[in-house]
């Protein structure tokens, strides 16, 4: 694979390293990527928008908005346009913002923005480099998905001489190209995710819920985008945040997660149904906040779709179907029935009888039940170690041709 025609939007902050960007632009236009410019207001003391902009030909943005056409520079499209996002050279001021996720300029909307991977080329002083803050920043940053192409050492602008220069232009430009042949066992493959609860409302205040923390769903969504699928992800009310590269539905009831499933589901080859979805609803949503009255009160409820049994009647050949349990008793024989009734292809079952399983934990203890009547236990692991188990056992089923 190679840059041809791959959008780069290429972020430049104030470093004096932003000299060295003019050779990394003349590279990737000569490799046919087009390269789209954002700098921060300090990037233009130190190179002018005039010398990046004639060598990407195209503009170069800095502001929200230009005065003298009137255009709107739209961070939201631009970063959404984006095949990958680099910031280089990355300053430590920008990388604090990045980290915290505060949103002053147009390059740090536009990284807010991103969906898609981004790599961050650092340049600064070898003390500011070494600080704790900046470490902190540089592991978070790695934490939510960036890639960091390592500044190189030698003499630093300031005299001294350490680990802190941007890695040399030819190095970013060979760094980019690599990572873009690796072949990830996903590339190329789509993906469904549901998961989170769902909030059946009873009337405009009140709802029936539970309280699964979606944790589990939105660990596998990102695995699946590590492994280079392309994920969306149907979420239920959760606090949590999107994982990188993942594109998210929020929904609140049932029937609006049934609706976005089905939506999604003939284009996915790869669906996992780890929401927990309500299985009843009221019947009636009362328009008015109900008053109390009577000692008693009922509520009519009604079954609502089921999703993973609804999706897997329509199942094709190349899709694989994923679906969880939650038991107290008879665990293996209802996940092995869930399983059949469902037309999964695998049931990840969790038991409400081991310790750190289940909801609201960081940790899960699955059992994973296969089509053809395989058992696989696992042990309690980290919910990123369950998901890149479960992603394992989904890449070989994609593959088993
Ligand atoms: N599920 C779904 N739609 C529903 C209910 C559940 O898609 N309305 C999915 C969940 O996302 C999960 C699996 O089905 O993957 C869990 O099944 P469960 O809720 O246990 O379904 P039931 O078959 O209703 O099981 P039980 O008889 O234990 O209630």
């Amino acid at each position: 694979m190679s840059l041809k025609g791959k959008n780069i939007l290429l972020g430049v902050c104030g470093s004096i390293a932003a000299y060295k960007i003019a050779s990394l632009i003349r590279l990737l236009v000569k490799a046919e990527a087009e390269v789209q410019v954002v700098m921060t207001p300090e990037a233009t003391q130190f190179i002018t928008p005039l010398t990046l902009s004639t060598l990407s030909k195209k503009p170069v943005f800095v502001d929200y908005y230009d005065p003298k056409t009137g255009e709107w520079n739209n961070h939201v499209h631009l970063a959404l346009k984006a095949d990958l996002l680099l910031v280089a050279p990355a300053s430590a001021n920008t990388l604090a913002k990045f980290a915290h996720g505060l949103c002053d300029n147009l390059l740090t909307a536009c990284y807010l923005s991103a969906k898609c991977p981004v790599y961050l080329a650092p340049a600064m002083d070898l003390d500011m480099w070494k600080h704790p803050a900046t470490r902190q920043n540089i592991e978070k940053l790695q934490a939510h998905g960036n890639v960091l192409i390592p500044p190189g050492e030698g003499e630093l602008a300031s005299g001294l001489v350490g680990e802190g220069r941007l890695a040399e232009p030819e190095d970013i430009f060979a760094f980019l190209k690599s990572s873009l042949t690796v072949a990830l066992p996903l590339s190329g493959k789509k993906a469904l995710v549901t998961a989170g609860p769902t909030y059946e409302a009873i009337d405009p205040v009140r709802f029936i819920g539970n309280h699964s923390s979606g944790k589990m769903g939105y660990a596998i969504a990102k695995a699946l985008a590590r492994l280079g699928a392309e994920v969306t992800l149907i979420s239920g009310p959760t606090d949590l945040a999107t994982p990188p590269s993942v594109y998210r539905v929020d929904v609140r009831s049932a029937q609006q997660m049934f609706e976005a499933a089905s939506a999604h589901f003939g284009d996915s080859d790869i669906v996992v149904m780890s929401a927990a979805v309500a299985d009843y609803t009221p019947q009636e949503v009362a328009d008015q906040k109900i008053k109390k009255k009577a000692e008693d009160f009922n509520i009519t409820l009604k079954k609502t779709v089921d999703i993973l049994g609804t999706l897997g009647q329509q199942k094709t050949a190349r899709q694989t179907l994923v679906g969880f349990a939650l038991e107290t008793n008879n665990e293996l024989e209802n996940a092995q029935n869930k399983l059949i009734r469902k037309n999964a292809d695998f049931i990840v079952l969790n038991s409400m009888q081991d310790k750190g399983a289940g909801f609201a934990t960081d940790t899960n203890k699955v059992t994973v039940l296969q089509k053809d009547g395989k058992v696989i236990p696992f042990d309690l692991k980290s919910k990123d170690d369950v998901a890149r188990d479960i992603c394992d056992l989904i890449v070989q089923h994609q593959f088993r041709q």
